[in-house]
């Protein structure tokens, strides 16, 4: 594909699925499992701190076991072999794209690993619980929360994607229901720019019309064999 030379990649929770960690949607996927209104909001966060904090504990302590998979492995390859731009924007909270050898990631929702500091703003990679109120490793004060982006909260680098779709020649979406925005319309704004758009996922999602080309199946199956056409 000599034209296409900028590629922006959005990431959703079914890149990860194979790993073993849950979907949002899917059957019997988390927010079956829990409400959004408990677990995901600021507004949940100031009613029931400790309910939050075992959720997102449950979830920091359970993605250190997985490993990356084959989908993960390939677009780790796309990074070091694209000769072009490239950027991974996941709404993963999840390392597993930098476990797999990643490094143009950017997590637009935020990160299990790191523990953001409300009375420092400083964020620090954090690998345990916060039930207990663990003093921030900056400034001492116990004020630290699980930095992910929350329903109602602005996502992370926004800025910073919208140039890299305006730079885009090939958009692609992996393993994401299309259900939240704004990640939802990157693939309509990236078409209006003039990219093509490719959507690699197990069952069409909300946003399938804006795709030039659909893939279905198993992003451990899909995005490798669509990294080695691209690499050939
Ligand atoms: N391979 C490819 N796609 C898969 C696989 C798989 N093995 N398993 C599931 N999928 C697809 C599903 O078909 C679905 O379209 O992944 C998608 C998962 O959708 P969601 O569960 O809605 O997850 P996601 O799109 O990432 O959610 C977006 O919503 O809850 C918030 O902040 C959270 O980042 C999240 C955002």
């Amino acid at each position: 594909m000599s034209e296409i030379r900028n590629i922006v990649i959005l990431t959703g929770a079914g890149v990860s699925a194979e790993s073993g960690i849950d979907t949002f949607r899917d059957g019997g996927g988390l927010w079956e499992q829990h409400r959004v209104e408990d677990v995901a909001t600021p507004e949940a966060f100031v009613r029931d701190p400790d309910l939050v904090h075992r959720f997102y504990d449950m979830r920091r302590a359970a993605i250190q076991e997985k490993e990356p998979n084959p989908a993960h492995f390939a677009l780790a390859r796309l990074d070091a072999e694209w000769p072009g731009e490239l950027l991974i924007v996941t709404q993963n909270v999840d390392d597993l794209h930098e476990r797999a050898g990643a490094h143009r990631v950017l997590h637009m929702h935020g990160e299990h690993l790191k523990a953001w500091c409300t009375s420092c703003d400083v964020r620090s990679v954090w690998r345990e619980p916060l039930l207990a109120r663990p003093p921030c490793p900056v400034c001492q004060a116990r004020s630290l929360r699980p930095d992910v982006v929350w329903f109602g909260e602005m996502p992370y680098q926004m800025e910073r994607i919208y140039a890299a779709l305006r730079q885009a020649d090939l958009f692609v979406s992996i393993g994401t229901s299309g259900a939240v925005y704004p990640a939802a319309g990157f693939v309509r704004d990236a078409r209006e720019l003039g990219a093509r758009t490719l959507e690699l996922n197990l069952e069409r999602s909300q946003g399938s019309s804006w795709f030039h080309e659909t893939r279905l199946g198993p992003a451990s199956e899909v995005v490798p064999q669509w990294v080695d056409e691209l690499l050939q």
